[in-house]
Formats: C-alpha cells, structure tokens, sequence
C-alpha cells in the first residue's frame, strides 16, 4: 500500500489490544514513515510489558466518555519528541507564544477545569473500573463458553489491558442469525449492545464516493464489520446483568433460523 505520497502510518489499538508495533515500526524504518498510533481504547495497555502512549513518533489517548478513563470529552497527544511537544503545546492555545504574539498555526485544543477534574477523579478509579471490568470479561466467558457460532475476543494474559470491550464474533453460518439480528432482539430487551464500526469509514463519505471500491480492498474490515458486536460492561453491569444476556443470547441462538426469518418480514 506504501507509495511515494506515504508519508506516515497510523496504527490502531482497537478495543485496547495492542497493535503488531514492532512490525509496524519495520516498515516504516524501511520506508523512512512517521508512525502514530490511535490509542483511544488503549488507556492501561501494553506491548511486551511497556504501555501504549510510548510507542512511535506519538500516541493519542481519547478522554470521551464512552472510555475507561474520562474527562467528559478530551484526550492527549504522548510523544517522546521534544520538537513535536513544543509545536503542539502552541496548537493547543491558537498558535500563542506570548501574550500578543501568534508564532504558529494553532486551534482550540485546552483542556477546561471542570474535564481536568473528572479526569483526577477518574484517574483514582481507573484501577478499580479495570477490576470490574476484568471479572466481567471472565464472567462473559463462562456464561458463553458453550454457545457455538458465537466466540468472544480474549486479551493477551501475559500483558496489562483495561478490558473495556466485551467483542462477540457471530458467525451466521453456524448460528442461523446475523450479527444484526441478534443486536435486534438484544436492543428490543433493553441491552445495548454496539456495532462499533459499522459500516467502516470507507462506507461513509467522503470516502464512500471518492473511493467506492475501497471494499474490495479491505476483505478483513468488511467481514468484521458484520459480524462484531460489543456487549455491555462497566461498573453498572455485573454477574446478574451478564447472565441475563447470556440467556438471551442462547435463547435467540437456539431458535436461530425461525428468528432471523421473523426479523426478515418487512414491517
Ligand atoms: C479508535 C478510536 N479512535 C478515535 C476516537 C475518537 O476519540 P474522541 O471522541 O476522544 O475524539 C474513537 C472514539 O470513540 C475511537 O474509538
């Protein structure tokens, strides 16, 4: 995919597994890239024992709500780069060197008061939310251990993960119903369970008309994009709410075809 316009790669830690950074940071010494890597999900994670935020020419984490951490809305660019660290401390605050001074371009990038606090108060939780977290990932797995067409993402034990993302593979091939079904009857029993994804970047514009082949060559994206669901997990869900979804879930499961047909009468 490299060509002479390449002039960097972006890496994903996607639900706060780790990407392959070693392998990454190869390819662009051997292209002479800039590598950053989108670490929104990745808060606590690690590769080979060093935590995300280290790795590449920066890492950003996301402060949204929807993360482990948060500060209501906001994030932060990590860098080991001095140079880049100046420059973007100015972007921050409008490209401002003094008082009366513009020296660089810039935005509105400040962090307010009352996000800073959420985030001290979040950040004294952070431990904790990722314990919750943890046992329902382990709760999620026995409860779904025995359900077939259905395989649940696992994280590297061997490494530190924050265990946010509850991730369902289902496979319609072996269920009888589609990942969108299944969201269906989930969502009609009040659990919210995400297609984080959907439709992929390249199925929405601009990208869907400059680039409306761009499935073609992404098979990978395409076919995860139907198929993954994210399931509840926090500090409000725990044992009862888990096993509840897993009746759910084996219910549909077990009447897969009659349920996909009901769903596939319009109206
Ligand atoms: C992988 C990924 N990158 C970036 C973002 C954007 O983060 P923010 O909403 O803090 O701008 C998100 C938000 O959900 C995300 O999931």
């Amino acid at each position: 995919m490299i060509t002479p316009r390449t002039t960097g790669i972006i890496g994903v830690h996607t639900f706060g597994r780790m990407c392959d950074v070693d392998a990454l940071m190869d390819v662009a010494r051997r292209h002479h890239l800039q590598v950053i890597f989108d670490a929104a999900h990745a808060i606590g994670c690690t590769y080979k024992g060093q935590y995300a935020g280290s790795f590449g020419d920066a890492e950003m984490l996301s402060f949204h709500a929807t993360k482990v951490f948060n500060t209501f809305e906001g994030g932060a660019i990590l860098t080991n780069n001095d140079e880049l660290a100046r420059k973007m401390r100015l972007m921050k605050n409008f490209g401002f060197g003094g008082y009366d001074e513009v020296i660089y371009i810039g935005t509105n990038g400040k962090m307010n008061e009352v996000s800073a606090a959420m985030g001290i108060t979040s950040l004294e939780s952070l431990d904790a939310f990722t314990a919750v977290n943890k046992r329902n990932h382990e709760t999620y797995t026995r409860e779904l251990e025995k359900t077939h067409g259905v395989t649940l993402m696992q994280y590297d034990e061997a490494e530190r993960n924050n265990y946010q993302y509850i991730v369902l593979e289902i496979d319609p091939e072996v269920t009888g119903v589609t990942r969108d079904d299944i969201q269906k009857v989930l969502w009609s029993e009040n659990v919210l369970a995400r297609r984080y994804f959907y439709p992929g970047c390249h199925r929405m514009e601009p990208y869907r008309s400059y680039y409306p082949h761009a499935g073609l060559l992404l098979p990978e994206t395409e076919r995860l994009t139907t198929r993954l669901l994210q399931l509840p997990n926090g500090t409000a869900v725990g044992e009862e709410e888990i096993a509840q979804v897993a009746r759910i879930l084996n219910l549909t499961l077990g009447h897969g075809e009659e349920v996909h047909k009901r769903l596939s009468v319009p109206g």
